[in-house]
């Protein structure tokens, strides 16, 4: 890459005037003062402007996908299943946040940025979770207190989750419930503690973003509010 452009890539300013200082004999490229335009530099140079060395700004990734079901929350899958890499085609190598199961569809985001990806995730930061679900059957007041109150499945504790009654339609009772932990097969497990079968699941929402306005399948690239959303949390 040109000095200029990698100058400008690390933020100093606009890349006519990184090249004034190169001409100034402001930069020094492993050590040796350059004032040539023409002067290349790789990843591996070392580059100093007035002494202090600099970077080039990492332009990280960060999508949000409407997952289907049927597919795997995983970038390989050995038994040869779909996986959400086959919906998302970029050419940085991204990462699922989190996961999915095969069966549960909703806001999945993925990144490149680990750090951002262990700041949602991380129980500590209690982002939070809302899941649309459907159970078999009625659920009754009894069942919704032990749920609010946190409840015990397989050896396993659950923290209290909010969980709202939408509806209850051809034998099934519509659920939304938010959790902030992101254990695997939280939301079934918790189900499954006060003996509900759940029939669909999807993600709607991670913290204020939504997975709304995206089909099953779709994708895109976060907007910057977006980002500085999830960075502040
Ligand atoms: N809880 C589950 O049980 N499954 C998911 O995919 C997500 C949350």
């Amino acid at each position: 890459m040109r000095i200029n452009k990698y100058l400008s890539g690390c933020g100093l300013d606009s890349r006519r005037k990184c090249e004034q200082l190169v001409l100034d004999g402001r930069v020094k490229v492993n050590g040796k003062k350059v004032t040539d335009l023409a002067t290349d530099v790789n990843d591996y140079d070392i580059v100093e402007v007035d002494g202090h060395y600099v970077t080039l700004k990492e332009k990280k990734t960060y999508i949000m996908l409407n997952k289907p079901k049927g597919c795997v929350t995983t970038v390989s899958d050995d038994k040869g299943r779909k996986t959400v890499l086959d919906f998302v085609k970029v050419k940085t190598r991204v990462y699922p946040v989190g996961r999915l199961d095969y069966d549960t569809e909703g806001l999945l985001l993925l990144t490149d940025d680990g750090d951002l990806a262990n700041v949602i995730m991380h129980p500590r930061n209690a982002v939070k979770k809302t899941y649309s679900v459907r159970i078999e059957g009625e659920i009754s007041d009894a069942e919704l207190k032990k749920l609010r109150s946190g409840v015990e499945f397989g050896g396993v504790k659950y923290s209290p989750a909010e969980v709202k009654v939408v509806d209850f339609e051809k034998g099934e009772t519509k659920l939304t419930v938010t959790v902030v932990e992101g254990k695997n097969h939280e939301i079934k497990n918790m189900l499954e503690a006060v003996g509900k079968s759940v029939s669909f699941l999807k993600r709607v929402s991670i913290g204020d973003l939504k997975v709304g306005g995206l089909k099953r399948g779709e994708w895109r690239y976060l907007k910057p509010e977006e980002i500085a959303y999830l960075k502040s949390l």
